[in-house]
C-alpha cells in the first residue's frame, strides 16, 4: 500500500500563524506538524509517500521534508492543488498517477494520531478492496464527519455528516482512510457542497451506497491540529509523550469551555 498525504487548504482559521508558512509546516511541540503523519505511515510499513499541497507556500515543504530519507521514506513525491482550499477529495485526486492501482492510505496532514495503524493496513489488503475509516469518541463531534450507525446493528454505519448541528454519535470521523482504486472514479462525479468544496464525506458516503465501507476505532491519542485550541492540544499531547508524562485530557475537566474550541 502507498501513502497519500494531504497537506493543501489555506490554514485560514489559524491566521496569522499561516502568513509566515503552510500550516503542516507549524511545531507541533518539536516537530514540524507534517512529521507525525509520515511517522504514522513509516511505522506501518508504508514508506513511498506522496504529498499534496498547494497554495503560495508550497514550496517550503522541500526544505524540509527534503527526499524524506530521514524520515524512514524509500520514496516521496509532491503534487500541486490548484485552487487554494477546492477540498480534501480534490486534494485526493491528484495522486492517481502516484497510486498507479494500487490501494491507497491516505491522511490529513494535520491529524496526528501515536495509533498503530498496521494490523488495520494488513487487515484491509487481505479483505481486498473498498474502503476503511478509523473513528475515534470526541467531545465535539459537531466539529467533524460524524457516523451516523444503523438502529438494528450498531457495528454497520448506514451515513455520514459532515458538521452536524445535533450529532447523532459520540465518534468522529478521522482524516486516516483506506481506499481501493474505485476513489477516483468516486471523486470524478462528485459535486461542491455548499462550502464549496469536494468532500471527503461524500466519497465514504458513495463507498456506504456500495455495501464497500468498513470502520475502525482507533486505539491511542488522535487530534487534529487546525484550530489554535486543537494545535494546543496535539502539542501538549506530544510534549507529555516524549517528557513520559501520562497524557490528560484538559477540556474534559472544562478547564476550557467546549463552546471556545471550535
Ligand atoms: O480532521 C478530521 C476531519 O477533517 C473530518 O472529520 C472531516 O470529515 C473532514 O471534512 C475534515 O474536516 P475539516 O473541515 O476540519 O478539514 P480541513 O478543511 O481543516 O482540512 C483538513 C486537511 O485536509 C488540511 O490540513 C489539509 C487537507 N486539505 C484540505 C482542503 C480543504 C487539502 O489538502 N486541500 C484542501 O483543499
Amino acid at each position: 500500500m502507498k501513502g497519500v498525504i494531504l497537506a493543501g487548504g489555506k490554514g485560514s482559521r489559524l491566521y496569522p500563524l499561516t502568513y509566515a508558512t503552510n500550516k503542516h509546516l507549524l511545531p507541533i511541540y518539536d516537530q514540524p506538524m507534517i512529521f507525525y503523519p509520515i511517522q504514522t505511515l513509516v511505522k506501518a510499513g508504508i514508506t513511498e509517500v506522496l504529498i499534496v499541497t498547494g497554495d503560495i507556500h508550497a514550496g517550503h515543504f522541500i526544505n524540509v521534508i527534503k527526499n524524506g530519507k530521514e524520515l524512514g521514506l524509500t520514496h516521496v513525491e509532491y503534487a500541486y492543488q490548484e485552487g487554494g482550499s477546492a477540498g480534501i477529495a480534490d486534494a485526493l485526486k491528484y495522486a492517481e498517477d502516484f497510486a498507479d492501482g494500487e490501494s491507497i492510505a491516505v491522511i490529513l496532514g494535520d491529524n496526528t494520531t501515536d495509533a498503530d495503524i498496521a494490523p488495520a493496513v494488513n487487515k484491509f489488503e487481505q479483505n481486498g478492496g473498498g474502503a476503511m475509516v478509523f473513528l475515534k469518541k470526541v467531545i465535539d463531534p459537531e466539529r467533524f464527519g460524524n457516523p451516523i450507525f444503523d438502529k438494528n446493528n450498531p457495528e454497520k454505519i448506514i451515513k455520514i455528516v459532515e458538521k452536524p448541528s445535533s450529532p447523532t454519535s459520540e465518534y468522529a470521523v478521522t482524516g486516516l482512510y483506506f481506499y481501493d482504486n474505485d476513489v477516483y472514479a468516486i471523486i470524478r462525479g462528485l459535486r461542491p457542497s455548499d462550502r464549496g468544496e469536494l468532500e471527503i464525506t461524500d466519497v465514504n458516503n458513495a463507498y456506504i451506497e456500495r455495501g464497500k465501507l468498513s470502520w475502525s476505532e482507533l486505539d491511542g491519542f488522535w487530534s487534529d491540529s487546525g484550530t489554535f485550541h486543537s494545535l494546543f492540544r496535539s502539542s501538549r499531547f506530544w510534549a507529555q509523550k516524549r517528557l513520559g508524562i501520562k497524557y490528560k485530557e484538559i477540556v474534559a475537566g472544562n478547564a476550557i469551555p467546549k463552546s471556545k474550541i471550535a
